[in-house]
């Protein structure tokens, strides 16, 4: 058996194989409704044969949506779409995930195939987004409000109140979004968060948002199930957030409960030069995994079977999160799997007949259904 397609077992979950969707932004909801697409899209990804399917970045209040189109779980009627979802998925023998997140200053920009850079004014259906100090991503993204302290215990209560929710949806795994730029990275980085209050200036302090995030989350997230934590191990910029510190971070998250630091990099600064090419952030998800002795997801890059194989086979990290491959090509396990001569990975029954893609022409049997 190959590594790829070995279980992986996080508390009482048992997930079927290491390759997971990573979570990907539709931008095709509306008031953060989950509808046919988002089952499609996901359900499809199941039925290709990935053993976890994580939910793009899904806001825990409106104004945490990185667009007006972004699904969301602030409130009880955004539990049944998702239900669906989650049941499909697990009909296919995989699980679901979800990614809870607040864009903070990165909140209320254009679905990205408008090509428009910058925030959604208020007359276009956009609103002012928030952060942890009034400094904007880029010129033409708005200055955001500075949260204060009873809007940061909320920000804290709705990732809270949103745990439940994707617990009733039939989610096994919950992921806090503390990645790329958005809310709880901009506390994280002191490029991002000024402030001289308990949430800013030290690395204590900057981390604190975060760590009351994952510590409340945690005491309602069941006992047996997973939790994760997106990181962004770097800013890619001088004076950023930095690989140090995610290491440090990882350890604190480990003790409050964190299953896996799903390990990305990058988000906050909009000049940081990022040195993108195969497996580009994987190096960072191995730091972590040996030096906060956490479990681990490697994400950026991956493409082929063999390079998952030998992420896997090196100890660099425990999952592979795929995005943009899995986009192409829904069926990349079930591919994968082939190309590593694993022969214990089913087929779905309706698709079985068509599992010949290496059994030599002559042998295909003709099917004149
Ligand atoms: C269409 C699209 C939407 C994305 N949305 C999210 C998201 O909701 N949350 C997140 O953490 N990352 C998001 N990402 C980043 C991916 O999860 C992933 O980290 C990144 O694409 C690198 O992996 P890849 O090289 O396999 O694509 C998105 C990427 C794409 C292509």
């Amino acid at each position: 058996m190959t590594r790829l397609f070995e279980p992986l077992t996080l508390r009482e979950l048992r997930l079927p194989n290491r390759i997971a969707v990573s979570p990907m932004c539709q931008y095709s909801a509306q008031g953060g409704m989950a509808n046919d697409w988002h089952l499609v899209h996901l359900g499809s990804r199941a039925v290709g044969g990935a053993g976890l399917v994580i939910v793009e970045a899904t806001a825990v209040v409106p104004e945490g949506r990185i667009s007006p189109q972004d699904l969301g779980i602030w409130s009880d009627a955004h539990v049944e779409p998702l239900r669906r979802i989650t049941r499909f998925i697990e009909a296919q023998g995989a699980f679901a995930g979800i990614q809870l997140a607040h864009a903070g200053r990165k909140a209320s920009t254009w679905q990205p195939w408008l090509g428009k850079h910058g925030s959604v004014p208020l007359a276009e259906g956009g609103w002012r987004p928030v952060g942890p100090s009034p400094i904007a991503f880029d010129p033409q993204h708005a200055v955001p409000m500075e949260l204060d302290q009873t809007d940061i215990a909320e920000v804290i209560q709705a990732f809270v109140t949103a745990a439940e929710r994707s617990l009733a949806a039939g989610f096994k795994v919950a992921e806090v979004h503390a990645a790329h730029g958005y809310l709880l990275h901009q506390f994280l980085s002191p490029l991002s968060n000024r402030r001289e209050d308990a949430y800013g200036g030290s690395f204590d302090n900057r981390i604190r948002l975060l760590l009351e995030v994952a510590q409340a989350v945690r005491q309602v997230w069941p006992e047996e199930l997973p939790l994760f934590v997106r990181l962004s191990a770097t800013d890619w910029v001088q004076d950023g957030w930095n690989p140090d510190e995610t290491v440090e971070l990882a350890r604190r998250l480990k003790g409050l409960g964190v299953d896996l630091i799903d390990v990305s990099s990058g988000g906050t600064a909009a000049n940081a030069e990022i040195p993108v090419g195969p497996g580009y952030q994987t190096q960072f998800a191995e730091r972590v995994r040996r030096e906060a002795n956490v479990a681990t997801g490697t994400v950026g890059m991956i493409t082929e079977a063999v390079q998952a194989e030998h992420i896997l086979r090196t100890g660099q990290a425990d999952l592979i999160l795929l995005a943009r491959e899995l986009l192409r090509d829904p069926y990349w396990p079930l591919h994968a799997a082939d190309y590593l001569g694993d022969a214990s990975v089913p087929w779905p029954a309706q698709y079985v007949r068509a599992a010949h893609r290496n059994t030599p022409i002559r042998d295909v049997p003709w099917l004149p259904e």
